[in-house]
């Protein structure tokens, strides 16, 4: 095995939306943290540029002011700050402005050469404009790269239309889509639970699954972005992107290589052949939900419709769950169920593998559980990053020898001792390197819109408004339905 060094990089990085919600609270912090992990190198550069006027000075002190909230608590170290604040300059600029571009021109003109990193963290509705005004200031150059935060338009269309002007500035492999679930360590470590460990890939198909499930919990409701959301929804905000990079993941074939293109194409693959859900089928696989006013770790919260700036007829999702299913030989019989909600119980990720039962259980189970539950493995993805096996074994005691389910834990923080990192570190880092299997590709973004919106066509076609559930609570009880009606349970008793 090569053991790799640390590496210096040199790059110019220009975050547009520089002052914006996520800059400040994550694209900073995560630079920071390559300052302080030491990943630059001196020369190094970078902008925050957007189109509020601010001194460079004033925008290090908005940065410094967001740091000390956002950066992990023992990371901020003034000395680390001073150093990475010094390679930190703002610049006034608006995506439609062409001056503004110039001005970044003359900023970057001295390394033509350079790894440049432009990150889009605006509206996609201002993509377009900054590629070609970059294109137009002779800021496109071989070793640039384009960072483009999602929602990458609303539906297949608008997508395809962003990508096709952005593909007039970049080529392909100069862009960068960012989905952030695929920065984190626990789905990446997936990768490796499949394809480094030889016990998992032989049961790894219908023959040995039960079926497979995937909850993103959130307990935060909208957050102050209402009218973003609201164009959103649960589907088009988690489903479309995270939820199944996540369901790609578990489910792909394993690529020849770890490469940008092998395991895109694997995952284009799954995508392909996911059912489409429709008209004809759209009552038995799909609940859409909204949250009501309740209490959420023991607050009160106002329901969606009474959230600040709501429009009180809005039929927007805030809860989705799914049953999905694949069609190729692996899978063919396995559901895939999703769910994803906010005001949740509890900020809660996972990914269940369910095994098949033994074909005759011999053994009754102990007196003090309710379930018997079959081998299950279960990815937790936050809080508390790790992997559980749930495996069955003799209740302690003389006597009638019964079973007692119990999980083996391996706990991410407890086993490396570190935390981990910010997903946005990791990308940011792929990004300046050029290295984009971490991002989605523009075919693997067009069939996964394809399919979500054939599931919105069909709601509406159907008239399907979301139901209500109490905030606090998982989901409307059709979500419980949902997979009830396959004889399964959602994984909320966890035995560990
Ligand atoms: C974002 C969504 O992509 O992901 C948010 O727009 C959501 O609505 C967030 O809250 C969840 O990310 P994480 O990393 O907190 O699970």
């Amino acid at each position: 095995m090569k053991k790799q060094r640390l590496k210096h990089r040199i790059a110019d990085i220009v975050i547009f939306g520089g002052t914006g919600d996520l800059a400040l609270r994550k694209l900073f912090p995560a630079l920071y943290e390559m300052e302080r992990t030491g990943r630059f190198d001196d020369e190094t550069r970078i902008f925050g540029a957007s189109r509020s006027p601010h001194s460079d000075d004033d925008f290090r002190a908005k940065l410094l002011e967001a740091g000390k909230k956002y950066i992990p608590e023992g990371e901020f170290d003034q000395k680390t700050w001073d150093k990475f604040a010094s390679r930190v300059a703002y610049l006034q600029v608006s995506a439609g402005d062409a001056e503004g571009f110039k001005n970044l021109y003359d900023r970057l003109s001295d390394a033509p050469d350079r790894d440049r990193v432009y990150y889009f963290s605006t509206s996609p509705s201002l993509f377009a404009d900054m590629a070609f005004n970059l294109q137009k200031a002779g800021l496109v150059t071989p070793n640039s790269r384009v960072v483009l935060e999602k929602p990458l338009g609303h539906d297949l269309e608008s997508c395809r239309e962003i990508n096709g002007q952005i593909g007039e500035v970049f080529a392909e492999d100069q862009i960068f889509r960012i989905d952030h679930y695929l920065g984190k360590e626990t789905v990446q470590n997936l990768l490796i639970l499949r394809f480094a460990n030889a016990m998992f890939e032989p049961l790894w198909s219908s023959a040995h699954i039960d079926h497979v499930q995937i909850t993103v919990g959130e307990e935060v409701g909208v957050e102050g972005r209402w009218s973003y959301y609201d164009d959103a929804g649960a589907m088009r905000d988690m489903v479309q992107n995270h939820m199944l990079q996540l369901l790609c993941l578990v489910a792909m074939e394993p690529p020849y290589v770890l490469d940008q293109d092998a395991v895109r194409d694997e995952k284009v693959k799954v995508l392909k052949a996911l059912k489409p859900i429709n008209d004809t089928n759209i009552d038995q696989n799909t609940v859409r939900g909204q949250y009501r006013a309740g209490a959420v770790g023991g607050k009160e919260v106002p329901g969606y419709l009474e959230e600040e700036g709501a429009n009180v007829d809005s039929t927007t999702e805030t809860f989705v769950a799914l049953r999905c299913e694949i069609n190729n030989w692996r899978w063919a019989g396995v559901p895939f169920y999703l769910r994803t909600g906010k005001r949740l119980p509890k900020r809660h990720s996972e990914i269940v593998i369910q095994f098949r039962d033994v074909p005759h259980q011999m053994f009754p189970l102990a007196k003090s559980m309710t379930n018997y539950q079959a081998n299950r493995l279960v990815l937790r993805l936050q809080p508390d990053d790790g992997i559980h096996l749930v495996l069955n074994n003799k209740n302690p005691g003389p006597g009638l020898v019964r079973l007692r389910p119990t999980a083996l834990n391996l706990s991410f923080a407890e086993a490396f001792g570190a935390r981990s990192p910010d997903a946005y570190e990791r990308l940011l880092l792929d990004a300046i390197d050029g290295n984009n299997t971490l991002f989605v590709r523009r075919d693997e973004q067009d069939i996964a819109w394809q399919w979500v919106d054939a599931i919105q066509e069909a709601w509406e076609n159907n008239h399907i408004a979301p139901k209500g559930y109490t905030s606090g609570t998982w989901g409307p009880s059709a979500a419980i339905a949902l997979i009830e009606r396959d004889g399964r349970t959602w994984n909320e008793e966890a035995v560990f």
